[in-house]
């Protein structure tokens, strides 16, 4: 099962592994250490068929695009507003994050939805402003822990994948990349809190489901279904590898290059 699984997967399309840097790098030294860094760790390893995408906050994103000039990597965002200009102190909009170099937007992040109260709509919102500006969605999607503990979890997946989705097209949906990022799972040092590549791959099918009903079979093995959740060099083999996902959205990892390149190396191997 897990060959055949693996071999499905090759036959697609390049694999992703994102790094959601969140509120971290906060000076300008301690930006150029990371860019060193990164640099020599991913000269020291061969990562092939994988494109590797940095999220870092959006002071950093002009720099980060200047800087990082490697083969198959690109800059993305964390967050972009939903409406595209005007009054509302303190946002940045999609067209804003294009031309200062991103080419990706992480939206529908549990932070996100935890700290500052995203919605489904809000974010199919952003979804929608983010495309028409040419930057390609990484839509985080996951039940949290009481939804899975009271055997809501899927009901949450559909419901959030309903909301985020809605009134999206198939030429649309192709281009998004779809992140299962249980809740329950971000940045846990417990391996206990860490989701089998069962229910991972049980999750992506679900997702699978839910795109072939509403977009048809044809567009299924076209859209990218990473997974993300203390994605570590340790467990990428089980989280994301043998759970056949096509990438990974890493976290506090993302922040440490040498294990950052273990991990899209181990990725792009499978
Ligand atoms: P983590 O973060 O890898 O630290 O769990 C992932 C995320 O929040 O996107």
């Amino acid at each position: 099962m897990k060959n055949l699984a693996r071999k499905a997967l090759k036959k697609n399309m390049n694999k992703l592994v994102a790094a959601n840097i969140k509120m971290n790098i906060l000076t300008l030294a301690e930006r150029e250490r990371y860019f060193a860094s990164l640099k020599e760790e991913f000269r020291k390893r061969k990562v092939e068929n994988v494109e590797i995408v940095l999220c870092p906050p959006f002071v950093h994103v002009e720099s980060f695009k200047k800087n990082i000039k490697m083969k198959n990597f690109f800059v993305g965002v964390q967050n972009i507003f939903q409406e595209e200009k005007g009054p509302f102190t303190g946002e940045v909009s999609a067209p804003m994050a294009k031309s200062a170099g991103a080419d990706y937007v992480i939206l529908g992040h549990s932070d996100r939805r935890k700290y500052f109260h995203d919605t489904d709509e809000q974010i199919n919102r952003k979804i929608i402003l983010a495309l028409k500006s040419g930057l390609t969605p990484i839509v985080c999607i996951g039940e949290n822990a009481g939804e899975k503990k009271s055997g809501k979890g899927e009901e949450a997946v559909f419901r959030q994948l309903k909301g985020c989705f809605k009134n999206i097209n198939s030429v649309q949906m192709e281009k998004i990349i779809v992140c299962y990022e249980p809740v329950w799972a971000i940045s846990t040092n417990n391996p206990d809190h860490l989701p089998t590549s069962n229910e991972i791959m049980t999750a992506k099918l679900l997702m699978k489901k839910f795109i072939v009903d509403n977009f048809g079979a044809k567009l299924v093995e076209k859209v990218r279904i990473i997974y993300g959740g203390s994605v570590s060099s340790a467990n990428v083999e089980e989280s994301c590898v043998d759970s056949a996902m096509d990438g990974a959205l890493v976290g506090k990892e993302s922040l440490a290059p040498f294990q950052f390149a273990k991990i899209a190396e181990a990725i792009g191997k499978n």
